[in-house]
């Protein structure tokens, strides 16, 4: 990453955090959970028996990626793979072996926010499977894929895993997919993860596991802030907070502050008062049926062709065009 993309992210997280803690009521973005210390968390996150979502994702690619893979090329012209947000990139290794496997021409680019989660990944790349052409790229989606916008002519395939979108409400998420799908061309293909509903208690268990990693990870963003910005949030001080509204299909983190209490962050010359169970609200993890991936698809000029689902379909990788 050069200097100019590092200020670039620096000083978004000092206007959003600014924005985020002056607010009522207060929030902060998930995006900005994600540095050494998150991603490592999020990883232990991963492996818990709590959080079925990595799971089900793996083994739909397990038992469907010669079909998943076969559908990114069809006309057997070769095709680019942009990732956005590939986090260490562990399932996709499971797809981009079985491309290698069978020949396919294609590179691989893995778009993340998380500086560290890149290098990680390219470099475990270039070591484990050093014929996949990888071009690791920092950055917030979008600004990435406009930097993107020539690399070729080819096919592409953009790739969502982990059922990223569902840190987006609705509208957003709409805003998201038509924003996709202008960075797409007719043949160009979409392939996202959307974590289905499911018992309610699943769903609220994945969030806030028995061993408190996730609350650990929830408050990375108060220990980011601490560490980057010069604050002195007292951890202690907090509550990990999760609810899941089944009508809504929305599950949603907070950090709740136990007293009253007032935090300073210094290099934004700000003060941010709490009263005593005031909350600050980080995270949207939205889950979804058939209905609603067709409406959102629809709404943004896509349409569904063909999707993947694990046995308990508590998970599902839909393969999505844009609409001619
Ligand atoms: C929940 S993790 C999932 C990682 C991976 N897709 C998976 O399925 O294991 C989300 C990843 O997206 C990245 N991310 C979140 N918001 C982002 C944004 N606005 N732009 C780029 N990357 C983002 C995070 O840094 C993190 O690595």
């Amino acid at each position: 990453m050069n200097s100019k993309d590092q200020k670039v992210l620096v000083s978004t997280f000092e206007k959003e955090v600014s924005e985020g803690l002056t607010a009522f009521p207060k929030y902060l973005s998930s995006k900005f959970f994600y540095d050494e210390v998150g991603d490592a968390l999020f990883q232990q996150i991963m492996e818990l028996p709590e959080y079925y979502l990595t799971r089900a994702e793996y083994e739909i690619f397990e038992m469907h990626k010669s079909d998943i893979i076969q559908n990114f090329d069809v006309s057997n012209k070769g095709f680019d793979l942009i990732e956005l947000g590939a986090g260490d990139g562990k399932k996709t290794k499971v797809l981009l072996q079985e491309l290698l496997n069978q020949h396919y021409d294609f590179t691989y680019t893995p778009i993340d926010i998380s500086e560290n989660a890149i290098t990680g990944l390219v470099k475990n790349l270039n070591t484990e499977m050093p014929k996949v052409t990888v071009r690791g790229q920092i950055g917030e989606y979008f600004e990435v894929l406009d930097r993107l916008k020539h690399i070729s002519d080819r096919k592409k395939v953009i790739m969502v895993l982990g059922s990223n979108i569902g840190n987006l409400l609705h509208p957003r998420a709409i805003q998201f997919l038509k924003r996709l799908c202008n960075s797409m061309h007719v043949g160009d293909l979409l392939f996202m993860g959307f974590d289905q509903k499911k018992h309610p208690q699943k769903v609220l268990d994945a969030y806030n596991d028995k061993s408190g990693v996730t609350a650990a990870f929830n408050k990375n963003v108060l220990a980011r802030i601490n560490k980057e910005l010069n604050a002195n949030f007292n951890l202690d001080k907090f509550i990990h907070w999760e609810t899941y509204d089944p009508e809504s299909g929305t599950a949603k983190s907070y950090l709740v502050s136990k007293e009253k209490q007032t935090v300073d962050i210094d290099n934004l010359s700000l003060q941010v008062h709490f009263e005593a169970w005031e909350s600050i609200h980080t995270e949207i993890s939205q889950k979804y049926d058939d209905d609603i991936v067709k409406w959102l698809t629809k709404e943004s000029g896509l349409k569904i062709e063909k999707s993947f689902s694990d046995q308990h379909n508590d998970y599902k990788d839909y393969l999505i065009t844009k609409v001619e």
